[in-house]
């Protein structure tokens, strides 16, 4: 088909779709405000690829659709860096901190204190951009300083590095910053590595930087990778700021992401409580820093300040205590979850990392212990960030002891443990039979994100369970404040509260239910899907496989689980159980009014009179389903200004096709 001529509304068509996902992909991944569904931006950019291949002129270098990488290359070419890349000096104590600012101020000959921009250090991988006449030239990593590897096939594929910058700064321009992949990335990775029986990497910046050195960029393409720019090396054209900050304030509106956590310090004090701020933030980001750099502010001091070997004397680091650390490993504990999947808990001497201490860390599965080659008395690299359990990364000495034994039988209820094959769970299948497995659903149905049962947490759901008072979820709505106070370390008060807590937790949402079932790979998101989906419980306990498979993100492993966990008569009863207790959600639909019941609507384009949230909550309150998708199934498309693709395709496939004043017509009608 290619060879067609591209006429004007074609082109412009082109053109418009590239502004469009130019702009969402600003949107999301340099300012973390998204502004339509991923789905629909998916449709957006197949659109554009469709045109691309059917006019390949109106292909460009720019275009968001050369972002998924290309061919594999023979090896990184060796380029040079128009202007070295330096490293840090390094402050270990407020003292050297203040050291350095006397250095500074003995230079300067002054004795005020010189204005100092403080911003987090990115753990990750430098990385040179340079801007022609506004356009990515070439990407290059730092090497030794002098030269680099020209990474830019794979630099591309990173959304956060503009192609075009949209604001043209200077004739030419080379942006300096890190490529990081984010903590919760780098986990993803791992597992599905892991579970493929594929190479995990130790941490967040050794992936990043083995996504960068991807012969295949394709293999770039996929990984969670950001860029965050922090100065700028090689200037053609005069200056463009006054400071660093102002410096980072221009590149941000040149399309760069910038660190929100970047602040102007004007004292010691000032440089210390960033420090120590900083510091308490950390656990919660979701990208590695390993400490902070001060910079003095003023680009003309900086000039005078000039250079020392490799390093300014404008700037200085300042590292945070390690997150990872040596240790040993004195034995292993085998813990079953609530799905039956069995991990190896390594125990260790207690360390403290990244300031906690740390006694335990995950080992993940059989594979994982294999691939280590870790014996108990060994010592282990353990490597703790953020909410992650702490991780056992490697072994850094070998202590010639015993081997690990997985053992055969559940450590909880003796059943034979089974691994399916080509998975590398091994699990218990005695289920609720399973004191392990019973206690952790348990818990799972009372915690936050399910029923919220404030209170009963890990350790009284132990002690209920071995009171004989709790065995199923049901139970839980037929405890009363005398046999919970008569628990040992029971108050009255604290059992009447309990109890209120389990009362107010009758009241609920069908996704939070649907959730604390604790249906295999069933989360919080796919809960929300599924119930918006088949919009009552009936609906959904009786759907078939092939039914569950329409809903969107349901593939067919999910699928099975879900059709497999409803075909169980016990699970049955216990949700029967749960309704007859007076569990109850307020209805979205069935029963009051059903006015558009079997209908599925899919919105598109931006509505100007209701979000898209709340019309899709009233449509489900009469009955209809709303679908991200728009496909032979779809009855209604209501189409908001900017509709795009989605409304071709609906009047492709012939759907009929609504306006919001349409929408807001049939939604009053109904109420
Ligand atoms: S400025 C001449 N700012 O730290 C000063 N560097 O140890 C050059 N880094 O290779 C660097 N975050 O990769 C600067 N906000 C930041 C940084 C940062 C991380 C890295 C950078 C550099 C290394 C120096």
């Amino acid at each position: 088909m290619s060879g067609a001529e591209a006429g004007e509304p074609v082109a412009a068509e082109v053109e418009e779709l590239k502004a469009q996902l130019v702009e969402h992909n600003h949107r999301y991944y340099v300012l973390d405000q998204p502004s339509i569904p991923d789905a629909e931006y998916d449709q957006l950019l197949r659109r554009l690829q469709q045109l691309e291949q059917l006019y390949p002129e109106l292909k460009t270098d720019d275009s968001p659709t050369q972002r998924v990488g290309a061919e594999p290359a023979a090896a990184f070419e060796s380029v040079e860096h128009l202007l070295p890349m330096l490293s840090l000096d390094n402050a270990f104590s407020d003292e050297e901190l203040q050291a350095f600012v006397e250095r500074i101020q003995s230079r300067l000959g002054d004795t005020r204190f010189p204005d100092i921009t403080a911003e987090p250090k990115l753990d990750g991988i430098a990385v040179s951009l340079l801007y022609n006449d506004g356009k990515l030239e070439r990407a290059a990593t730092r090497g030794d300083g002098r030269r680099g590897e020209n990474i830019t096939s794979n630099v591309r594929t990173i959304e956060s590095v503009p192609l075009s910058l949209r604001k043209n700064l200077a004739p030419r321009l080379e942006v300096r910053g890190e490529v990081v992949m984010s903590r919760s990335g780098f986990e993803k990775l791992n597992q599905s590595a892991r579970e493929a029986n594929d190479k995990v990497f130790a941490n967040p910046r050794n992936a990043a930087a083995g996504s960068l050195r991807q012969l295949d960029s394709r293999v770039t393409a996929s990984r969670p990778l950001q860029f965050m720019a922090y100065s700028i090396g090689y200037l053609e054209g005069g200056e463009l700021a006054g400071s660093q900050f102002e410096l980072l304030k221009l590149l941000g509106e040149a399309g760069f992401r910038i660190n929100p956590l970047i602040e102007r310090c004007d004292s010691l004090d000032s440089c210390r409580n960033y420090y120590e701020r900083l510091l308490q933030l950390r656990d919660e980001l979701d990208y590695d820093i390993d400490g902070l750099v001060y910079k003095v502010d003023s680009l003309l001091l900086q000039q005078r300040l000039g250079f020392v070997s490799r390093a300014p004397r404008w700037a200085i680091a300042r590292k945070f205590p390690a997150q990872e650390k040596s240790t040993c490993l004195l034995g292993v504990d085998f813990q079953v979850g609530r799905t039956g999947a069995v991990t190896p808990v390594a125990r260790l001497q207690p360390v403290s990392v990244g300031g906690v201490t740390v006694s335990n860390a995950t080992l993940h599965n059989r594979d994982e212990i294999a691939r280590l080659g870790v014996r108990i008395g060994d010592g282990v690299v353990i490597r703790r960030a953020g909410d992650v359990i702490p991780q056992v990364v490697s072994v850094s000495e070998s202590g010639g002891g015993e081997e690990i034994e997985f053992p055969v039988n559940c450590p909880e209820c003796n059943t034979p443990l089974e691994q399916a094959e080509g998975e590398v769970v091994t699990r218990c299948p005695a289920g609720l039979s399973c004191p392990a497995q019973q206690r952790e659903s348990l818990e799972h149905f009372a915690s936050r994100k399910a029923l919220d049962i404030d209170g009963l947490g890990s350790k009284l759901v132990v002690q209920l369970v071995q009171a004989g008072l709790l065995r199923t979820p049901a139970d839980i709505f037929r405890l009363e404040v005398e046999q919970i106070s008569s628990l040992e370390r029971m108050g009255e008060k604290s059992a009447r509260n309990l109890c209120e807590a389990i009362e107010a937790s009758r009241k609920t949402t069908l996704p939070r239910f649907v959730y604390a079932l604790g249906i295999r790979e069933v989360g919080e998101a796919t809960a929300q899907a599924l119930t918006s989906w088949f919009g009552d419980l009936q609906q959904l306990m009786q759907a078939t496989e092939e039914q569950l498979l329409e809903v969107p993100d349901v593939g067919p492993v999910v699928a099975s689980h879900i059709a497999a966990f409803f075909a169980s008569e016990s699970n049955r009863e216990v949700i029967d159980e749960l309704l007859q207790l007076g569990l109850y959600w307020p209805q979205p639909s069935g029963t009051e009014n059903d006015a558009l019941k079997g209908q599925t609507f899919v919105l598109t384009g931006s509505l100007e009179q209701m979000t898209r949230e709340q019309a899709t909550e009233q449509l489900q309150a009469l009955g209809a389903r709303v679908s991200g998708s728009v496909s032979a199934k779809t009855s209604i498309l209501v189409a908001g200004a900017k509709a795009g693709s989605k409304l071709t395709k609906a009047e492709k496939l012939g759907v009929e096709i609504w306006t919001e004043d349409r929408l807001i017509e049939c939604l009053e009608q109904h109420q």
